[in-house]
């Protein structure tokens, strides 16, 4: 059962006046703890856009020129350096922009697809060294790219603080959904985070 705004992959393409843009949450486990006693669990990567704005890398796509997943794969050679190949299987969903996103007039909607791709902990530590050194977006449309704290330190650092930051687009739901879905933080946890997070931008 899908959402509201969601569409399924075929509707989207069906779409012919439609943009497209693809992006993806790449993530692995790890092992390794803060501070020695804080466990990391999972490494999760984002990027500073050139806006500002946090973001899942990935970008526009033509599907008159090539699939969403080969655009999607040519996004990220371009903001992450690397070969990183993303299929049909990766895909989580494909939504309307809002109609408030400056990308989406009326006569150009944006559809949105979100992919997911697990990987493990030495390649996204590649990934991470090629988007800072190879990456040819490095410094441009890419600012650096970030970790996302999953834990809640005893005064309150970790997610919450994350998640007040500022995000691209449906960036902010789609890692809050994928959190819970592929069960990278405790629901309570994730309650707690969102809760302070909101609490930050009423002090401000
Ligand atoms: N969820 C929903 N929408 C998103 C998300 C997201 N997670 N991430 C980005 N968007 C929207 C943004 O509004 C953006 O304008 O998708 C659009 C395309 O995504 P980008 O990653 O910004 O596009 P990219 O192809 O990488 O190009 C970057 O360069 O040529 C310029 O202005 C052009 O915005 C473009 C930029
Ligand atoms: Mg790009
Ligand atoms: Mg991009």
């Amino acid at each position: 059962q899908m959402a509201s705004g969601q569409l399924s992959r075929a509707e989207a393409l069906a779409c012919s006046g439609c943009l497209h843009a693809c992006h993806v949450l790449l993530y692995s486990d790890t092992p390794r703890q803060l501070f020695g006693n804080i466990p990391i669990r999972h490494i999760i990567l984002m990027q500073m856009r050139f806006d500002g704005l946090l973001g899942f890398p990935g970008g526009l796509v033509n599907p008159a020129e090539e699939t969403l997943e080969a655009g999607l794969t040519r996004e990220l050679s371009e903001e992450l350096g690397v070969a990183l190949p993303i299929s049909v299987e990766d895909h989580v969903n494909s939504c309307h922009a809002p109609a408030s996103s400056p990308s989406s007039s009326p006569s150009s909607r944006l559809i949105t697809h979100f992919y997911v791709k697990k990987m493990e902990e030495e390649q996204i530590i590649e990934v991470e060294r090629a988007a800072t050194s190879t990456a040819t977006d490095h410094g441009h449309e890419v600012l650096g790219m970030v970790r996302v704290p999953l834990y809640t330190m005893k005064r309150g650092g970790g997610l919450g603080p994350f998640l007040s930051h500022s995000f691209i687009g449906s960036a902010r739901s789609q890692l809050i959904d994928s959190l819970l879905r592929l069960n990278l933080v405790a629901p309570e946890e994730l309650h707690e985070a969102l809760t302070r997070s909101l609490k930050i931008h009423s002090h401000t």
